[in-house]
């Protein structure tokens, strides 16, 4: 498949990591990435070391598991996965349920290494392995009219046991704009380090939408809507005051309770220096064009 978008990273940065993967899946990682061939795209001033494989599935946020960071790679075991079905419906050609085998077997995954910026203002890089959320609506076929794609997590209690606290109204949803959604960037994620994704991240297809806060980057999801209208989004829902719906990650607009100015890497170590936040979180280039003329206070 032809790569539509080109990273900032370069294979130094991948290098030390090297040790988790098979050699031969990085070398095709960063293939898939236009890395081997990246002259340098206005490389960012950070480090852009991805983060361990032990960070990024110890330290969570996954509130159907529980609100404590480390609650969901406790509890995530508990939830199966098989035989795992997406609704896809609204303002498709072709709505039904879409089983994730064989979505796999249509997709060709790609390996993105993507800063990630907690609107608590931690962050990680993470090399994610996945498909573009584009090639997945193809498969249901947008309809001219849709304008909004609403995305909902599994309900289910019983394995879920955060759910059984009224944290948030259950079950998690989150929405995109259409053209975000479509965005070459905007990633369906189904592994990490080239291995599957572990429940605690979302198994067994989570979204992640890098340019955002990462609250909107929905895990384990089971339904995908394509609407007209602004769907609601959980964290807008419970605190409308703090969480908009665009939460672009943006480090002239403070959240209510904190500066977003800077953020803390995960794994830098206690004394580590705070990093600048990056307007876009990096991907300014990227996507600064689809939000031309809007006022971004009013709408964070
Ligand atoms: N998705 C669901 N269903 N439930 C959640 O609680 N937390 C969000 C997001 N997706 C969350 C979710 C938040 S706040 C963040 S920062 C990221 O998942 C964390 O992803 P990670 O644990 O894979 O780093």
């Amino acid at each position: 498949m032809a790569h539509r978008w080109q990273n900032d990273l370069t294979p130094a940065d991948v290098t030390p990591y090297a040790a988790y993967l098979n050699r031969r899946q990085l070398m095709a990682g960063m293939a898939g990435l236009g890395l081997a061939t990246l002259a340098g795209t206005g490389a960012k001033a950070q480090p852009l070391n991805p983060n361990t494989y032990e960070e990024i599935t110890t330290y969570n946020n996954f509130y159907e598991f529980g609100t404590g960071k480390g609650d969901p790679a406790k509890h995530a075991h508990r939830l199966t996965t098989d035989n795992w079905q997406i609704e896809i419906d609204g303002l498709v050609e072709r709505p039904g349920t879409y089983g994730f085998d064989d979505i796999m077997a249509q997709m060709s995954i790609e390996e993105r290494i993507y800063r990630f910026r907690c609107v608590e203002a931690w962050s990680m890089v993470i090399p994610w392995s996945g498909f573009e959320l584009k090639d997945l609506l193809d498969l249901a076929g947008v309809k001219p009219e849709a304008k909004y794609v609403a995305f909902e997590t599994l309900y289910r209690p019983e394995e879920m046991i955060g759910q059984k606290y009224p944290v948030l109204d259950w079950p998690y949803v989150e929405g995109l704009r259409l053209d975000e959604a479509l965005h070459p960037l905007t990633l369906m994620a189904t592994g990490i380090y080239g291995k599957p994704l572990l429940n605690q991240n979302g198994a067994p297809l989570r979204l992640v939408v890098p340019w955002k806060y990462g609250f909107k980057s929905i895990k384990s999801i089971v339904k995908i809507t394509l609407t007209d209208t602004q769907p609601p989004t959980a964290w807008n829902e419970a605190l409308g005051r703090e969480y908009g719906f665009y939460s672009n990650v943006n480090p002239t607009v403070d959240h209510p309770r904190w500066s977003q100015a800077t953020e803390r890497r995960i794994g830098g170590g206690l004394f580590a220096k705070r990093q600048d936040t990056l307007m876009f979180n990096g991907y300014e280039k990227e996507v600064a064009p689809l939000y031309d003329g809007m006022d971004l206070r009013k709408f964070f």
